[in-house]
This record gives C-alpha cells, sequence and structure tokens, in this order.
C-alpha cells in the first residue's frame, strides 16, 4: 500500500507553490496526498517566519503532532520553509521527535531525504544555487489559477525582514522556462497565471540574456490559451516605464497592482532601507493611474516601526488617503532576531502599535467601502472559483452583516474575481458555470470586502456593446 502524506502550509503564496512542488516530489515518489493528518504516514509543516506569531503556530502544531505521533510511531513528521531555514536548528533541539528538516533551497533533493528518514533524522538546511536545468514536478491544487514562480530570494534586505535570510540571493528563473511552465498549466486547464517572486519587477536585472519584466510581461502576453496574469510583489524600487507601459499595453495582464509602501514617513522609511520616499513612491502610482485608468492598487503598511513618532505616522495615514487603495495588508511590526531593526533604539510599545493598527484599518475600511460602492452600477469580467461559501446571514448582493456558521448558500450564488481583483458574489441563472469560467457581472451592491451582483446572460455584453 503507498503512504499518504498531508502537507499543512503556512505564510505567502510563495509557500503554497512550494507545497505544490513538495506535492509533485512526494506523488512522483509514490506517496499519496491525503488531508486527514490522522491517517497519515508524512507530516510535514511548511512554515513561515515573517512575524513572531507565525514561529509561535508551528511549534504549537508541533505539540500537536507529537501526541498523534504516541498514536502512530511511524509516523513521520517533517518541517520546512522558511521557519525551518532559519531556525532548523532550534527546532530540531526542541522536538526531538521531528524526522525530517529542510529549508527553501532544498526540495530538490526531496527523494534522497526520504529514503535517509528511514535510517535516522534528516537536516539540510543549506544556501543552495537554483537548479534550472529542467521544470521541476509540481502538483497544483485545483484553479482557475496556476502560480508560476518566476524568481527565488531577495536581495534587499529592507531591515525589517527575514526574507533575504529564509529565501537565499535573489536569482532570476530563465525565461524559457516560465513558458514552459505556463504552457504546461494552459494544458491541464489553467487560464489564469500568477507570477510569485518576492520582487518580480527586478526580473532579469542581474541575469544577462534575459528580459526586464516589462519584457517578460509582453512575451507572457502572446501565451496561446492564456486569458489572465497577475503578479506579486512588485517593489516599489523597481517600479517604472518598463512595468507600467507593459502593464497598459498587455491586454492579459490584470489592472491591479499590489505596491507596497510600508510607511508614509520619509524616515521611517529611510531606515527600513526601502530605497524610496513617500513622493517618489505616489509619482510612481500617479503614472500607473495615468496608464492604467481605473486600474486597482493595494498595498502592505507596517505600524510600529521602531522609532515611529506620532508625526511618522501621521504620514502614514496621509499617503493612505491620497493613495486610495482598494486593500491593504496591515501589519504590526514584529521585531525579527538577526535583523538591523530588531536592534533599533526606540521600539515602539504594544499599545500604540494597536492604537494606530486600529486608526490605519477604520481609514482604509472608509476608502474601500467608498471605491466599491462607486463600482455600482458598471459591469465587470468574474472569472468563476465556484459556489459562494459564506456565513449565515449574509445579505444578498455581498456585504459583511451577519455571522455564524459557514454553510454553502442558496443555489445560483457563486464567487470569483474580477480583472483588478475583487472579490465578486454573484447569482447566476441557469446551469452552473464551469470554475475558470468568465461570466459579465452587473455590479449591484459594493462593500468593504466585495463586491455583489448578478451574472448578465452570456453574450448580452457583447450585444450592447455592438448596438
Ligand atoms: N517582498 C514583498 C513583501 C514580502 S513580506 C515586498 O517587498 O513588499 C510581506 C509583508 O510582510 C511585507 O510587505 C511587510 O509589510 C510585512 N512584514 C515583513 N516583515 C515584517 C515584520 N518584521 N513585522 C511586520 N510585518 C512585516
Ligand atoms: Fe523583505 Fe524587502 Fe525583500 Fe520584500 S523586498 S522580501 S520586504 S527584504
Ligand atoms: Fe513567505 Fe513567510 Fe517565507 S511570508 S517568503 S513564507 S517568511
Amino acid at each position: 500500500m503507498s503512504k499518504r502524506f498531508t502537507i499543512i502550509t503556512y505564510g505567502c503564496q510563495m509557500n503554497r507553490y512550494d507545497s505544490e512542488t513538495i506535492t509533485g516530489y512526494l506523488t512522483a515518489e509514490g506517496y499519496e496526498p491525503g488531508d486527514d493528518p490522522e491517517g497519515a504516514d508524512l507530516i510535514l509543516l511548511n512554515t513561515c517566519s515573517i512575524r513572531d506569531r507565525a514561529e509561535q503556530k508551528v511549534f504549537s502544531q508541533l505539540g500537536r503532532l507529537r501526541k498523534l505521533k504516541k498514536k502512530n510511531p511511524n509516523l513521520k513528521i517533517g518541517v520546512c520553509g522558511c521557519f525551518a531555514t532559519r531556525e532548523g536548528e532550534r527546532i530540531a533541539k526542541r522536538n526531538g521527535d521531528v524526522d525530517l528538516i529542510f529549508g527553501t533551497q532544498n526540495i530538490s533533493k526531496l527523494p534522497e531525504m526520504l529514503r535517509g528518514i528511514e535510517a535516522g533524522r534528516v537536516c539540510d538546511t543549506e544556501t543552495v544555487e537554483p537548479d534550472f536545468s529542467e521544470l521541476a514536478p509540481i502538483r497544483r491544487s485545483c484553479g482557475p489559477s496556476a502560480y508560476v514562480s518566476i524568481a527565488r530570494g531577495c536581495d534587499n534586505f529592507c531591515s525589517f525582514c527575514v526574507v533575504p535570510y529564509t529565501r537565499g540571493p535573489e536569482w532570476s528563473k530563465p525565461s524559457a522556462l516560465i513558458v514552459e511552465e505556463i504552457e504546461a498549466a494552459v494544458r491541464e486547464g489553467f487560464r489564469e497565471i500568477h507570477l510569485l517572486g518576492q520582487n518580480v519587477n527586478s526580473y532579469g536585472k542581474k541575469t544577462e540574456g534575459e528580459p526586464t519584466f516589462g519584457g517578460l510581461l509582453r512575451r507572457l502576453d502572446e501565451a496561446q490559451g492564456l486569458e489572465r496574469i497577475r503578479f506579486m510583489t512588485s517593489n516599489p524600487q523597481d517600479c517604472g516605464e518598463d512595468m507600467i507601459g507593459a502593464m497598459a499595453e498587455c491586454k492579459k495582464v490584470c489592472e491591479h497592482l499590489h505596491l507596497p509602501v510600508q510607511s508614509g514617513s520619509d524616515e521611517v522609511l529611510r531606515r527600513m532601507e526601502r530605497g524610496y520616499t513617500a513622493e517618489e513612491y505616489l509619482a510612481k502610482m500617479a503614472l500607473y493611474r495615468e496608464r492604467v485608468p481605473g486600474g486597482a492598487i493595494t498595498s502592505d503598511i507596517i505600524v510600529g516601526f521602531p522609532g515611529e513618532t506620532d508625526a511618522d505616522f501621521e504620514d502614514t495615514l496621509r499617503v493612505l488617503k491620497e493613495s486610495r487603495y482598494d486593500n491593504i495588508y496591515l501589519f504590526k511590526y514584529s521585531p525579527r532576531p538577526g535583523t538591523p531593526a530588531d536592534g533599533m533604539a526606540g521600539q515602539v510599545a504594544d499599545e500604540a502599535k494597536d492604537e494606530r493598527f486600529r486608526a490605519v484599518q477604520q481609514l482604509q475600511r472608509e476608502i474601500s467601502e467608498e471605491l466599491h460602492r462607486g463600482l455600482e452600477g458598471s459591469v465587470v469580467e468574474v472569472m468563476v472559483e465556484g459556489p459562494l461559501r459564506e456565513k449565515a446571514g449574509n445579505s444578498p448582493g455581498g456585504g459583511e452583516s451577519g455571522g455564524g456558521l459557514l454553510q454553502i448558500s442558496a443555489p445560483r450564488r457563486y464567487m470569483g474575481r474580477s480583472r483588478a481583483n475583487h472579490r465578486v458574489h454573484f447569482h447566476f441563472e441557469g446551469p452552473p458555470p464551469q470554475i475558470g469560467e468568465m461570466v459579465e457581472v452587473e455590479v449591484l451592491r459594493g462593500s468593504v470586502s466585495n463586491l455583489g451582483g448578478v451574472a448578465l446572460p452570456q453574450g448580452a455584453v457583447l450585444e450592447e456593446r455592438a448596438t
């Protein structure tokens, strides 16, 4: 009987992509995927290290797995991902029953490591050059969007961030291999590609013979059978005419730019070593808005970076008001041992971080709601993700009211994403739409977190446009 495995994934899309690659290697070795940790022969935790909370979650999960291993001594436990890369030894010391520890750069050695754990613990967190000679095996989760990593690592060393230590130096994947991977995903039925990298728009900068990021987008825009291209994350330092021009011209590239600002204070940005000022950032956004009218912008913000004064924080609120983001990911600064910001003077008290967090959250909710209400009456193209699962009591047409248990809502309610990456809940008459199908939805209601509406009869929009 073949062995069964379960992967528990924490962190960002890059980790999810890695879990799909790990699944590819394991299935090639004869393992079978399963969701139930109770019945698994191998459980892997693909970990994140970005904030302290992410690391604590791993230790509590390992505590739970220890009990499972007591019941089933043949169970093998593995820890991989960013936290394993950074703290492999600490994990090994604290958890005698972990059988396998490997880093973000050692995934391709899995077949060898699996044989090794039959004899005893295996630990490999070495920094190695990536092998880009051929496609790694990958078993993607169901669609409609396929992750494709275009670069590994990060050379930016922002003073708060662990990623350069957990994912190593930046390497661009050869564009020929990216094209090959996308063609394979399209053959599998994926119609949207989500390009991944810590800094996608520095693609090719240090690799001779490769296009720039803008050049890569133009090349991928020609891929047959592909309908949408998204990417994440763009760094403001490398955002300019090259990428924005390509975003404006390429039909398949979606009208959404995730451009994390982190702070609105020049002094904080300097100490974060982000490489831009607030004004430079705002100028880049203005260029995007001019070239891609109606495009959505989202951002990441950190509150409570060491030394952040009330005046610095006011600057962040000012940039938020000026930027009018569609949405943001908001974080309280979390000191990361070994990073320059950890040792900086002026660590901000938790209460001040909480207060600033709430203020940003409140302001952003107002902006998101206003922007989404402004879309009422418009028609958006939605890629179907499946039937809507929502909280009982949610009002028709979207909205956030209600609460309680998750349930499949009334038949004919579905969800999907617009090109600008809005989450759209919609009513659909007729035979259920397929995952990955494109439907035109008239927006009836915009709320903080989504748009609600009704699918137009297929072809209706085209007819209207033709007259
Ligand atoms: N490469 C991306 C971000 C990767 S990490 C970029 O440069 O924008 C995702 C987000 O986590 C960051 O944008 C930042 O907002 C947040 N983050 C990173 N380190 C953090 C820390 N120590 N404390 C709080 N938030 C952090
Ligand atoms: Fe971290 Fe900065 Fe690299 Fe983003 S660009 S991963 S924030 S070091
Ligand atoms: Fe992602 Fe967390 Fe690593 S955010 S890159 S999994 S530290």
